[in-house]
């Protein structure tokens, strides 16, 4: 029987991540979860049958290179990556800490780039074509001035998606990414339990709800599948419409 394809998703121990890896599982991947929550990406490994669950600050390079070093030794070359893992940190613009910046752009956007560069050479040693999956945001488009650091990663995560899918292009390799927009998942639990929030959050939302974690995991699917093979550089934006509003009324 031929083996199955395999996928490592990133920051998959809950939400966005974890529906990525479910959909793939669903599309026949065999499936590693990687997350910085031992706890959660164990459980999670368990409940998808992954093939691993592996805990990996994607903010520490040592850690991100001793990954990828050890999925390559240990279950051979991954033929989608999906780079999920991502944080918010936010905070007043002009009080912004200097490492909460840092800390975002290590995780958010120089995690990418190594797990790419990292994945990337084990497929062309390979001959791999495989599909790398970048999570953006909306705000790589339109900003929220309480998360500097976290726009200016997603902003990154767009630009990079595009050069390395120019570097890769002649490797087969794609590579694409997704920006959601508001997303019912921990990261949005502080907006979802305050209604002046929510309301506000609402209304820059043409669809009128927030998108569930699997709605984009499933795009994420259809970039890692061959029903996207000639879809390279992209950012496909999952947000309800947000980005083509103007004013509300
Ligand atoms: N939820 C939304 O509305 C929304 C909107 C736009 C973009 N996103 C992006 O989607 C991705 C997933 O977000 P989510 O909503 O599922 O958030 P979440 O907080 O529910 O999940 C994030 C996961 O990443 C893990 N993680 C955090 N820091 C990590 C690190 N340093 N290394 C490895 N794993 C780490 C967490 O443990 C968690 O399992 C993020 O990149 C986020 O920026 C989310």
């Amino acid at each position: 029987m031929k083996p199955k394809p395999l996928a490592l998703i990133t920051g998959a121990a809950q939400g966005i991540g974890y529906a990525c890896a479910e959909a793939l599982a669903e599309d026949g991947f065999d499936v590693i979860l990687s997350d910085i929550n031992p706890d959660g990406v164990a459980t999670a490994a368990t409940q998808l049958n992954a093939v691993a669950g592996l805990t990996c600050d994607m903010g520490d390079a040592s850690q991100v290179k001793a990954m990828f070093g050890r999925v390559a030794t240990d279950h051979g070359p991954v033929h989608a990556l999906v780079n999920n893992a991502g944080v918010a940190m936010p905070g007043d613009f002009l009080s912004y800490e200097q490492d909460a910046f840092d800390r975002v752009i290590d995780i958010n956007l120089k995690g990418v780039f190594l797990a790419m560069q990292l994945a990337a050479r084990v497929m062309v040693e390979n001959r791999i074509e495989g599909a790398i999956v970048n999570m953006s945001s909306v705000n790589a488009q339109v900003a929220i001035p309480a998360i500097p650091a976290y726009c200016a990663s997603k902003g990154g995560v767009m630009q990079l998606t595009k050069v390395a899918a120019l570097a890769l292009a002649k490797h087969n390799i794609r590579v694409n990414a997704v920006g959601p927009g508001s997303i019912d998942t921990a990261m949005m639990a502080g907006v979802n339990a305050n209604p002046e929030a929510f309301k506000v959050a609402m209304s820059r939302t043409p669809l009128g709800r927030p998108g569930s974690a699997r709605e984009v995991g499933d795009v994420v699917a259809f970039l890692c599948s061959k029903k996207s093979s000639y879809v390279t550089g992209e950012t496909i934006y999952v947000d309800g419409g947000r980005l083509g509003l103007n004013y509300t009324c």
